[in-house]
């Protein structure tokens, strides 16, 4: 997955901006919208927002932005600036080099890729002024995706129309996408929480997004590999490459892991998994204050009792035991001693790597951006800065990446044959 930060400028065509993100996400990658002061005029910031799933970044003078490490990493983590649509205005800033807002400054501050869809009138998109600044940025590398002819918003018919979302998004896709490091490789991820049912309306659950699990798939997605996602109940949407396996229940994560873990290269549990599901399983009919003990009794307490579930990645860890592969991954949310309780975990469930975070600070772990990992292998543990998850998510891969490169310095291996407990036994050959 990729950080794109889209630039909407004050033109008529800013509301297809709103498609051109959805098409960067449904691309796999991460998007930030920033929004010029008269970009206001044709479409709100909740629009973006609520695309986006981050905040819109509209004024670099705003309170708190500043304080914010996403705000200020953007010039250095994103991998492209897109700029959807660009006025004339907004062409002759950037090819003056003219910063007075956020969207400029960016521009001169990022060393990432910039694309331009410029959108605005024929005459204006024909003058001399603009033509002149559009070839100043071509000549910097600017690449310029558009316009296209037709209808103009002004009633012309002509050259000057924002080029079509997909087009934006497919330009964008093809500057940021890297040689593919993980080429011929088979990733299995997880990510999001598992919901444990009580009965047919309740469960137990966790707070758990999906954000870090969503990144490294979409990363590994744009390295190349060919990656299975079993994803938890989660509201985000999944990279579009990847093959994704909905489950609720630990159970269900179990069962899918277990039968796709044997085609994997490498398996990245990041998933939150429930340790306890209630015993006996769920309900088949709601719970009410009456059927529990029989009379609407307001004093009494409710008491459920839960059994652990099944450790999967120790599980995985057992199955494969000292084979390398697949190159196992696992996760560690600590709030005390954090690389003694990962080294911990690592030797515990057999696996070669632990990301391991402190989710007693409000900038890391759940719900947000950003988190601060350790990385612990067998050689030692790795204090990584506060950084965006999807710049981690690159960091976990280049680890598996040595690690597979380590072992099999060559080809990918041939997939083991033994079957791993818990699969469902129709397992999936590799294709
Ligand atoms: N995990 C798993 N199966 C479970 C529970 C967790 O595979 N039933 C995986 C998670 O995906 C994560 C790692 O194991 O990669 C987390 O390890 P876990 O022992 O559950 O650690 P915590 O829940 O963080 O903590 P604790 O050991 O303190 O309970």
């Amino acid at each position: 997955m990729a950080l794109i930060a889209l630039g909407v400028s004050g033109g008529i065509g800013a509301y297809k901006a709103v498609e051109v993100a959805r098409g960067l996400q449904q691309a796999g990658h991460d998007v930030v919208a920033i929004m010029t002061a008269s970009a206001h005029q044709f479409v709100g910031r909740v629009t973006f927002e609520a695309i986006t799933h981050r905040r819109v970044i509209t004024d670099q003078f705003e309170a708190g932005a500043n304080a914010d490490i996403e705000h200020i990493a953007l010039a250095t983590d994103m991998a492209a600036l897109v700029v959807a649509p660009a006025t004339a205005n907004i062409i002759g800033k950037l090819a003056l080099g003219i910063a007075d807002d956020f969207l400029t400054s960016l521009y001169l501050a990022t060393r990432a890729p910039v694309l331009v869809a410029p959108a605005m009138n024929t005459n204006m998109f024909g003058h001399e002024a603009v033509v002149q600044n559009l070839a100043t940025l071509r000549q910097r590398g600017v690449h310029i995706v558009g316009p296209g002819e037709g209808y103009l918003a002004c009633g012309w018919i002509g050259q000057g129309r924002l080029a079509e979302p997909a087009d934006v998004v497919a330009a964008t896709d093809a500057i940021v996408r890297p040689a593919a490091s993980l080429t011929g490789r088979r990733i299995l991820v997880t990510a999001g929480p598992t919901y444990e049912d009580l009965d047919p309306v309740r469960y137990l659950g966790n707070r758990s997004s999906g954000r870090m699990g969503l990144a490294v798939a979409a990363e590994a997605v744009r390295r190349g590999a060919r990656v299975v996602l079993v994803l938890g109940p989660s509201t985000l949407d999944p990279p579009r490459e990847a093959e994704v396996i909905r489950v609720r229940s630990a159970a269900e994560m179990h069962q899918a892991v277990m039968t796709r873990a044997r085609e994997a290269d490498a398996v990245v549990m990041a998933a939150a998994v429930a340790d306890y599901a209630v015993q006996g399983g769920p309900e088949p009919q709601k719970i009410s204050k009456t059927t529990n003990g029989g009379q609407d009794d307001s004093e009494r307490p409710w008491s459920l009792t839960l059994t652990r579930t099944a450790d999967i990645l120790a599980d995985l860890g057992a199955w494969r035991s000292d084979r390398d592969r697949p190159v196992l991954v696992g996760f560690a949310a600590e709030t005390q001693d954090v690389v003694a309780r990962a080294t911990a975990k690592l030797a515990r469930k057999g696996i070669d790597l632990v990301v391991a975070n402190d989710v007693s600070r409000a900038d890391a772990g759940f719900e947000v951006d950003t988190n601060a990992a350790v990385l612990v292998d067998a050689a030692g543990a790795t204090e990584l800065p506060l950084q965006l998850k999807t710049t981690l998510a690159g960091a976990i891969l280049d680890r598996i990446e040595t690690r597979l490169r380590d072992t099999d310095p060559t080809e990918p291996q041939t997939p083991d044959q033994t079957v791993p407990p818990g699969s469902d036994g129709d397992l999936h050959e590799p294709s």
